[in-house]
């Protein structure tokens, strides 16, 4: 096995006796200096922790003028997202950077709004529906496999981006892959990887319409990017599915608020499908990628789940339940996230003053909850930075019973798609496994690099070999 090197904890594969330790940015012994702060953000999100808040519960320092506040307290979280949640808001310096790729659906709305589109959409989301959605992932799991036979070095990023894309294209509108879809995932790529990573003006902006030379660029895409949505979802209307070929398009259309019976209109058709679209495959590709990449890190786990899948093959599954005959891949996804969750970072405002960890806060601070954090935190987890798949072996869903793991936020506003993505990651790392052994193939150090998600400072080659 090769072992990636650079600044980062050496990833160590002793089998036999000791867990891997996969790669992560060097954290700072003391705390930084606000201009180092400064520059190592602007770097990578992930690479400016000192070793203090991987200990300590709450953290608060002024960076450049703004009162901002880490937080790990589990208490503390659940006051912020959960009990008081009237009281935060998403800062304008999470919402630049996204809302030209999701406009004003479930996921940046606030207030009447967001409850409304929250409770129309809950019934597409539910496990019957989701469970209605596996041939599209089934498909995508397929295309995936294709696309990698005869080829024995791929890009697996890339791969794993294009059939998360089609998957989301597949259960939300129930297209075919085509030319269109490698399109929309470069568009979706260069995005957040070029205007759409979020920079300092993001965080000094006041105003939606702050820094306009930011924002450029960040317009001239969400014109381009809804014309295709808009374009998709003509398409779609025009042509049917067929009544027992179900996708999440029909349910958005047919949705009606339960208390006033209204339908959403054409425009909120669009920015939820926008929001769909993002935030249903730019996260899962992230969670598929750091898994296989676990997985080449620790080849004794990856022949364990490879004969876990042998014992219940992917075409067998034909509902959710079927897929706990895989708990050891489930596991191994659970511990993916919480090594390298797909959303680093969850934002908060506050609207007005409050008591947070003890300490009294105002209108406007910046509340930090980082599940990158909170996920390698020394007071919550046995040898944090340690892959670990078993730690989750017997818990059923502890992205809600676990108070220290956050991959998928937390109440009112936790992630609409969890069940989605955890079905869809399974169908299709079940799919890969069945078919190849996959190890890495490059020399390069690959470290997490934090963003809107968490990607890779490089994509490395990985070798994929058929064994059937
Ligand atoms: C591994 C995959 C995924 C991860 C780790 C993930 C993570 C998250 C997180 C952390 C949040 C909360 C953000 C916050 O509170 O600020 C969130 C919200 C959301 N996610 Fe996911 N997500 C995933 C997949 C999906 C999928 C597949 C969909 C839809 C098909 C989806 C749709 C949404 C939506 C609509 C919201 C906003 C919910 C609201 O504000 O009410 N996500 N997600």
């Amino acid at each position: 096995m090769r072992r990636p090197s650079g600044n980062a904890t050496v990833p160590l594969m002793d089998a036999l006796s000791r867990p891997v330790i996969p790669p992560a940015p060097y954290i700072h012994p003391g705390e930084l200096s606000t201009p180092r702060l400064v520059i190592e953000t602007l770097k990578n999100t992930l690479g400016n922790w000192s070793r203090v808040a991987f200990d300590e519960l709450a953290g608060r320092r002024r960076v450049l003028g703004m009162d901002s506040m880490l937080v790990s307290d589990p208490a503390a979280i659940r006051q912020i997202l959960q009990t008081n949640m009237a009281g935060y808001v998403r800062p304008l310096a999470s919402v630049r950077p996204v809302k030209p790729l999701a406009g004003d659906g479930v996921l940046l709305s606030e207030g009447a709004a967001w409850r409304r589109q929250r409770r129309m959409l809950a019934p597409a989301f539910t496990p019957a529906s989701v469970g209605a959605l596996l041939p599209h992932f089934h498909a995508a799991a397929e295309g995936l496999v294709r696309g990698l036979t005869g080829k024995s070095r791929v890009n697996l990023a890339e791969a794993f981006h294009e059939a998360a894309l089609d998957a989301v294209l597949s259960a939300l509108f129930s297209l075919p892959a085509d030319g269109r879809r490698e399109d929309m995932a470069r568009m979706v790529r260069d995005y957040l990887g070029g205007p759409g990573r979020p920079t300092m003006f993001d965080g000094f902006a006041r105003a939606e319409n702050d820094f306009p030379f930011v924002l450029g660029a960040r317009r001239r895409f969400r014109k381009l990017w809804f014309a295709e949505v808009d374009a998709i979802v003509a398409e779609r209307r025009a042509a049917p599915p067929r009544e027992d070929q179900g996708d999440l398009l029909a349910l958005l259309l047919a949705a009606r608020d339960p208390e006033t019976g209204e339908p959403l209109s054409d425009a909120e058709i669009r920015d939820q499908s926008a929001t769909m679209l993002l935030a249903g495959f730019e996260t899962t590709s992230r969670l598929l990628f750091w898994a296989a990449y676990l997985l080449c890190l620790d080849p004794a786990e990856q022949a364990r789940l490879r004969a876990e899948v042998a014992a219940f093959p992917p075409e067998r599954v034909a509902t959710l339940d079927d897929i706990q005959h895989w708990p050891r891949l489930r596991n191994v996804l659970l511990e993916t996230m919480r090594l390298y969750p797909p959303v680093p970072l969850i934002m908060r405002q506050a609207t007005g003053p409050d008591v947070v960890c003890g300490e009294h806060i105002d209108k406007g601070c910046l509340i930090w909850i980082s599940p990158w954090v909170l996920h390698r935190h020394t007071r919550f987890w046995d040898q944090p930075t340690a892959f670990m798949p078993d730690r989750f072996a017997g818990k059923s869903n502890p992205w809600i019973s676990e108070p220290a793991y956050l991959p998928f936020g937390a109440g009112p506003r936790i992630c609409i798609g969890a069940s989605f993505a955890l079905a869809e990651a399974s169908i299709v790392l079940a799919t890969l496994l069945s078919r190849f052994e996959i190890s890495l193939d490059d020399d390069r150090s690959v470290l997490p690099l934090g963003g809107v998600t968490t990607g890779s400072t490089v994509e490395p080659w990985f070798r994929v070999e058929e064994f059937r």
